[in-house]
């Protein structure tokens, strides 16, 4: 089974009650919950992470590298100027999806700029857990596809 680091960055701890009128109203539990439960649809396992230190979500992806197959990764606002996060996506090599709740490309010009994306397959934006959904879907037909044994 296909294993799915799911990582939440900065401040998404804070989900539900953060912003709302950015953000929506569903807590970080409820949003994992949806993505469980797509996960069990999809029949790939998805593990949970979320933390506001930057040093901490490169050591889980350092963690990890051998033993996951992909990343679905909200940064926050890491997004914007995490060389760090960029390079450690980059120097693990699982495929990696960005995603994010909120429109960045619509809201100021500091958010408009993603310094991760060049480093991730693709970026899901503005769709709330549905940028979670979809990023997963993708990650996984993406997965599904490289795993095809043509023997
Ligand atoms: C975010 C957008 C970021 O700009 C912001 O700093 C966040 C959340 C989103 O999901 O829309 O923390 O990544």
């Amino acid at each position: 089974m296909l294993r799915i680091l799911v990582i939440h960055g900065p401040n998404l701890n804070l989900l539900g009650e953060r912003e709302p009128d950015v953000y929506g109203t569903l807590t970080l539990a409820d949003l994992n919950g949806q993505i469980a439960r797509l996960a069990e649809k999809l029949a790939v396992s998805v593990e949970f992470f979320q933390s506001n230190h930057e040093g901490a979500i490169i050591d889980h992806l350092h963690e990890n590298r051998k033993t996951a197959d992909g990343v679905v990764i909200n940064p926050g606002a890491l997004t914007h100027y995490s060389y760090a996060l960029r390079d450690a996506i980059a120097g693990v090599e699982l495929p990696t999806v960005e995603v994010h709740l909120s429109d960045i490309d619509r809201r100021e010009p500091f958010r408009r700029h993603s310094v991760t994306k060049e480093v991730c397959l693709a970026q899901m934006s503005g769709k709330g857990v549905h940028s979670y959904l979809q990023g997963l879907e993708f990650l996984v037909t993406y997965l599904s596809q490289l795993h095809i044994d043509f023997s």
